[in-house]
């Protein structure tokens, strides 16, 4: 049995897809990269913006043959594409079956019961990758005014501790060394459920599992990360110094227009306590550029906060109205061009900073954790997260080694290994 998986989106659908993914192969299906010959399609979808949505109906669009001529091969499409599965039926009535954003069971079961599987597994557990996603709160309380993911994933849903401990001892078990903790608002995390744990909590819970070398944890939201939290990542030494922050806009008349809940004053005081607790730190964020009513001005408002707190990373996109967000009333009035030019602006200034604060690594030993092998090099990120390859002819898979950087660039680094991380050094 085959199965096609296509997947687009954040890192939390692709925690969803690798989860279907693993559920199938546990099942006995073999992934193939044409849809003509898979019996199980599972297309994992994204509408964050427009262009995302356009992928979305144009790959669903070009599946319609491949179910013309083989009708019993099973389609579904899960992810945030799907909010009204009944027009959607309609718009696309070869589709077997559409699931909400998450809904990995939903989708193993309906394989299970077309297949006739029942809760049979056919194969024991699969190893674990070195460095897996595992998502703790899905949905999203805050109500950003550009953001289209709150009304396709829902309220926000903690998943309790003891739940996401047995998951991630389980993981490690096969094999995971880092996991990453996912969810649009982190830092929200508990707040939902009985006992109010908190992220910190959590991250304390998690700190003490044997075999577990590193804990990261994303998106942060600027309004909710807590001094509490800020001291549990300087203190506890598995957690690392990497947080992704995103800040949307350095004018404080767009982020109001946003509803992000913070001022450009308040956010840099929050960077500055976060370095101030945690040396070392590096701070990726997002931005939008052309929001509607986006000056020049308010533009560069943007760009001087990013010149001034200096990120690791920026992901940057340009404003896409969404619809039944509240911006997308708002008169979309940056035209296209000038969009694209504020992006490749911040994508120029942000390549020159990456690279400036990436060469600051060369000649430096750094601390990788192996992922794989990637065109014929090993490849891990740093504490950091950032991006490292090696070549060496040992096998380092899944080991911590020390690298010595010796060329840098504004995306990745490349250097040469120096040793394993020995059993005392070891997490
Ligand atoms: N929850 C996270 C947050 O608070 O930023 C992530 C939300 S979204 C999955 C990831 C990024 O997409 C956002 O940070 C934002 O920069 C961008 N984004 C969201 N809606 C957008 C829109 N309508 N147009 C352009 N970019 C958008
Ligand atoms: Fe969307 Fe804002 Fe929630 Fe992020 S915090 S998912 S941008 S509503
Ligand atoms: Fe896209 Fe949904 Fe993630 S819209 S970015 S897949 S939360």
């Amino acid at each position: 049995m085959k199965y096609y998986l296509w997947s687009i989106g954040c890192q939390m659908n692709d925690a969803d897809s690798a989860r279907a993914a693993e559920a199938l192969e546990q099942m006995g299906f073999v992934r193939v990269e044409d849809p003509g010959k898979a019996d199980v399609l599972l297309l994992n979808t994204c509408v964050v913006r427009q262009s995302a949505e356009d992928k979305v109906r144009g790959h669903l669009a070009s599946l319609k043959a491949v179910k013309r001529r083989r009708p019993d091969a099973f389609l579904a499409v899960m992810g945030c594409f799907v909010n009204d599965a009944q027009i959607l039926h309609q718009q696309y009535p070869y589709v077997d079956l559409f699931l909400r954003p998450s809904d990995v069971e939903g989708f193993v079961k309906a394989v299970r019961e077309r297949l006739a599987l029942g809760d049979r597994w056919v194969r024991p557990p699969l190893p674990a990758p070195v460095s897996v996603y595992v998502p703790i709160v899905y949905g999203c309380d805050h109500f950003c005014t550009y953001c289209i993911v709150r009304l396709r994933r829902g309220k926000q849903r903690s998943r309790p501790p003891e739940e996401i401990i047995a998951e991630v001892e389980d993981l490690v078990k096969r094999g995971a060394r880092e996991v990453t903790l996912l969810g649009q608002n982190v830092d929200s995390y508990g707040r939902d459920l009985p006992t109010k744990p908190d992220l910190a909590d959590l991250l304390e819970a998690l700190h003490p599992i044997k075999g577990l070398w590193r804990i990261r944890f994303l998106t942060s939201h600027p309004a909710d990360m807590s001094q509490k939290l800020i001291e549990t990542v300087a203190s506890l030494p598995k957690v690392c110094e990497h947080l992704e922050i995103p800040v949307q806009s350095g004018d404080d008349a767009i982020l109001k227009r946003m509803v992000r809940g913070y001022t450009v004053a308040q956010y840099k005081e929050l960077v500055k306590r976060i370095r101030e607790a945690i040396p070392g730190v590096s701070l990726a964020t997002d931005v939008i550029v052309g929001f509607p009513g986006e000056t020049e001005e308010q533009f560069m408002n943007t760009y001087r906060l990013l010149e001034e707190i200096r990120f690791d990373v920026v992901h940057v996109a340009a404003y896409s109205p969404r619809p039944g967000t509240a911006a997308s009333r708002l008169k979309d009035d940056v035209p296209p061009e000038e969009k694209k030019r504020r992006l490749r602006l911040i994508e120029e200034l942000q390549e020159r900073i990456s690279s400036e604060i990436n060469a600051g690594l060369l000649g430096e030993e750094v601390e990788i954790l192996v992922e794989g092998r990637r065109k014929g090099r090993w490849f891990g990120r740093t504490r950091t997260n950032k991006l490292v390859f090696f070549e060496d002819p040992g096998n380092w898979q899944g080991q911590m080694v020390i690298v010595k950087v010796e060329e840098a660039g504004p995306w990745s680094l490349r250097g040469r290994f120096i040793r394993k991380l020995s059993m005392e050094e070891a997490p």
